[in-house]
């Protein structure tokens, strides 16, 4: 008896439906390991920060007489997997209006990023680098100060009748715009 050959057609057919099923078995594969690893992944698409605004000090530790305190800013830093509390972040000075407001500004200068002092005796802010100085209120004094911009001030609040909020936040030096980092 002659040997029966499958029509050319029917082993098409097979094949499409063979490949069909494997791409198909693949697909259902692929979706929940593609699912897994953007959760796994999803942290490292946080940038590290600090959370909002942190305690800084008490309104008792601030001078009747207005002259601004330094103080050192501690905060939780949130990274891709970890909260780690207390990390020093930078410092303010706190400069007290009165019982009912305080202004802070960011200690670095935006000129190239050193510290600057508070001068008692002048009633000013200057810079040790390249000598810019800065108003009680933060604005650059003298036209020859390379700082291309005035002191960065942060919002300051007063909780609970004696404690000292700051929304704390560096800013890129050497440029005229607030830039935050
Ligand atoms: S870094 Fe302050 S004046 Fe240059």
């Amino acid at each position: 008896m002659a040997k029966s050959h499958p029509h050319p057609q029917n082993s098409r057919r097979n094949f499409f439906v063979k490949a069909g099923a494997i791409a198909i078995g693949a697909v259902t594969m692929l979706v929940p390991a593609v699912s897994g690893l953007l959760v796994l992944l999803n942290p490292l698409r946080r940038k590290a920060a600090t959370t909002g605004a942190v305690r800084v000090a008490s309104l008792k530790a601030l001078p009747e007489t207005g002259e601004p305190r330094k103080f050192p800013v501690l905060a939780t830093k949130v990274d891709a997997w970890t909260r780690t509390p207390n990390v020093p972040v930078g410092a303010v000075y706190l400069w007290r209006i009165s019982d009912k407001e305080v202004r802070a500004f960011n200690v670095v200068c935006p000129h190239a990023g050193c510290f600057v002092d508070f001068q008692a005796a002048k009633n000013h802010y200057h810079c040790p680098c390249h000598d810019s100085t800065f108003a009680l209120d933060g604005k650059v004094l003298d036209p020859k100060s390379p700082s291309p911009r005035a002191l960065d001030e942060l919002t300051a609040e007063i909780r609970n009748g004696d404690e000292i909020w700051v929304n704390f936040q560096n800013y890129r030096a050497g440029v005229k715009e607030q830039v935050r980092v």
